[in-house]
């Protein structure tokens, strides 16, 4: 209890969530209606029932279908606006929102309802509150490289209100490599990077991240501690990686949260993270994150403290934004 209200006081930053994943059932259930869409779901309890994941992969497939509710600006901008009521009670500062316009755009909604819904809710939230927010693009990485370079191409009109691109969807068979030529062209645009990597795929795929790729920050990065010149690097170079204890522990990356990699990756100097990555679907949203891991690793203060304080210096706020929180 001690832990908790130590958790709940700290500023923190998210920056890794994907605001299609922080869809609660009973809004998937509401926007359903609202929309006439059809879903396989009796009830808001069925729907958490068919929450019992092996893999990414299965997590995908449900996700993927979850999101068919979401048509209007309406839509975008209520689901965009429940999270950040959730991150505010959390007491997060600052957010890092992903979103996935081809799960989107492939149902015939388009790129603009989908920013237009989405932003809407971060500048509202900005001016009300104070929560700060970027925005990145991820693409698909199990569907090719032109359709993210299509991808690309339809959010250049909105390109002012995008901050970064990422790579999100099954790791395994989809390296960092097939994007190469679309990274280097958000790259000469002026996006952060970011990449998920490591989260089910090998070490490999981190170091083709960061070479090929030439990301800011890994999302996930937890097997990068099967290298130790790759850890080594990471630490040198001070990556952040956007660790998310809960998804792990949902998605079997870990067995348990007692073997979760978290305490190593501070141990080895990583500029390590916790997130909440699709917190509707794994079961908890930042401060669940703290908790769970930090009861299971018996987490210090201090170390609790740093992971915060490594959310805003890994963040792409401006420095003299970033420092406010230091
Ligand atoms: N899309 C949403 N959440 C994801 C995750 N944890 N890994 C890969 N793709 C995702
Ligand atoms: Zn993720």
């Amino acid at each position: 209890a001690e832990r908790a209200a130590f958790i709940a006081r700290l500023p923190k930053a998210e920056l890794h969530l994907h605001i299609e994943g922080s869809l609660e059932p009973e809004l998937m259930f509401g926007l359903a209606q609202r929309n006439g869409v059809a879903i396989p779901f009796a009830s808001v309890e069925e729907v958490r029932e068919a929450y019992a994941f092996s893999n990414l992969q299965d997590f995908l497939d449900i996700y993927y279908q979850g999101m068919r509710v979401l048509l209007t600006e309406q839509d975008f901008y209520e689901l965009t606006a429940a999270y950040l009521a959730r991150a505010r009670g959390d007491n997060v500062r600052h957010v890092e929102i992903f979103f996935d316009p081809q799960g989107h755009t492939e149902r015939g909604v388009s790129f603009s309802t989908v920013i237009a819904g989405i932003t809407r809710a971060l500048d509202e939230a900005r001016e009300q509150h104070g929560l700060t927010s970027k925005l990145i693009l991820c693409f698909l990485r199990h569907l090719s490289e032109a359709d993210a370079e299509a991808t690309l191409d339809a959010a250049l009109p909105f390109v002012e209100r995008i901050d970064g691109v990422g790579l999100d969807s099954s790791e395994v068979g989809h390296p960092p490599s097939k994007f190469e030529r679309v990274f280097a062209r958000a790259r000469s645009l002026g996006l952060k990077l970011v990449a998920h990597a490591g989260e089910e795929g090998p070490p490999a795929y981190v170091e083709e991240a960061l070479d090929l790729l030439k990301v800011d920050r890994i999302d996930h990065g937890n097997r990068s501690l099967e290298d130790p010149a790759l850890v080594r690097r990471l630490a040198e170079a001070g990556v952040c990686l956007t660790v998310c204890p809960l998804s792990n522990l949902k998605l079997c990356v870990v067995d348990d949260m007692a073997a979760h990699p978290l305490r190593r990756m501070l141990e080895a100097g990583l500029a390590a993270t916790v997130n909440s990555d699709d917190p509707s679907y794994f079961g908890g949203y930042v401060n669940a994150n703290y908790q769970a891991v930090a009861d299971a690793l018996d987490l210090s203060r201090a170390e609790l403290v740093a992971l915060a304080r490594n959310s805003f210096t890994g963040s792409f706020l401006e420095q003299n934004e970033r420092d406010r929180h230091l």
